[in-house]
């Protein structure tokens, strides 16, 4: 008999009442941009005698870039004059380096996830909204790959066809999510999956059980509870009403396949070693300080706000929630 979770959609409610958000690779990168400055912009920052003063370029990478790609001072890594010609109305070209901080989007992955889902180009909304619909859309061979191995491992039928049931879900997400992105201007980039190598059931079930375990623990029962619980935020503050709609479609569907990634973990369990069970649990702490270091961060307010994404002290105060409640034991 499959134990199924109904209990998250309390939890969740806890957790939300309490308070006043993918594969993609949410790993900080750096990244150098050029920018020019008219000499009107530049001129706050020049000295008495019309000099660049010598944190102007600084300054002006923050103005440029503060909106769309960093969060501060902290991010910056280099930056200079590169050159200056009054003959343009640009008069300024600068060149300036920083590290970028992803905005953390859950979901499930599939193993070897071989495209980041980085979307160049477009404003900060249609960029998160591509990233997402390939996050979903990278969803899809997750759930299947998830629905065999539970079938090849002798799972019940109820939770291999749970699996299979969430691949479908995440088919209709990617659809909605593209179309959204593309009313932003932004193409999803298209999902590229690793073939994986066929398990060997025969001489390493136990390490085919771990591996399954420890990949459910951090892609089910950390990312796609932290997505189930931010689409809700999403489905009650995102600017965009059109979008709100979408979000509570999202938010019970990914309610489930987090419910169904707990039903996963409790058949797993008792089918574990000691020491696997610690290692599955040590993948998941590290999952969830991931989460910790990255939530909230990465988008210019108005576009989190457009969004109904939590900010970085709200997405904390939900962890706060949720750790004590599912990622303690
Ligand atoms: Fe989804
Ligand atoms: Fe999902």
């Amino acid at each position: 008999m499959v134990r199924v979770h109904g209990s998250l959609m309390s939890i969740f409610s806890v957790v939300l009442a309490g308070c006043p958000c993918i594969g993609f690779d949410d790993t900080p990168y750096e990244r150098t941009e050029d920018f020019t400055a008219t000499e009107e912009e530049a001129e706050p920052f020049e000295g008495p005698d019309g000099e660049l003063l010598p944190d102007a370029c600084e300054e002006l990478c923050i103005a440029e870039f503060g909106t769309s790609h960093i969060d501060g001072p902290q991010d910056l890594q280099s930056c200079e004059l590169v050159s200056y010609d009054p003959q343009y109305t640009e008069a300024y070209l600068f060149e300036c380096t920083f590290v970028v901080s992803p905005q953390c989007i859950g979901g499930r992955r599939p193993a070897g996830l071989a495209s980041s889902g980085t979307s160049e180009g477009a404003e900060p909304i249609g960029r998160w909204l591509a990233e997402t619909a390939h996050l979903e859309a990278a969803s899809v061979p997750a759930f299947d790959r998830l629905a065999a191995r539970l079938s090849a491992l002798g799972a019940p039928a109820a939770l291999v066809a749970a699996a299979r049931d969430a691949a479908r879900d995440e088919v209709e997400h990617a659809r909605v999510m593209t179309a959204r992105a593309r009313a932003h201007g932004a193409e999803p980039a298209a999902v590229r999956v690793d073939p994986m190598p066929e398990p060997d059931l025969e001489h390493a079930r136990e390490r085919e059980l771990e591996a399954l375990a420890v990949d459910n623990a951090v892609e089910g029962c950390v990312r796609e509870t932290w997505a189930a619980l931010v689409a809700w935020v999403q489905a009650e503050h995102a600017e965009d009403l059109a979008l709100r709609e979408v979000f509570v479609g999202i938010a019970r569907d990914e309610t489930r396949h987090a419910e169904l990634a707990r039903s996963v973990s409790t058949w797993l369990e008792p089918r574990l070693s000691p020491r696997a069970r610690a290692r599955v649990r040590a993948a998941r702490d590290r999952a969830v300080a991931e989460l910790r270091r990255t939530a909230g961060r990465g988008l210019p307010e108005a576009s989190r706000q457009h969004l109904g994404l939590p900010s970085r002290a709200m997405a904390l105060a939900l962890l706060d929630g949720l750790q004590p409640r599912l990622w303690a034991a």
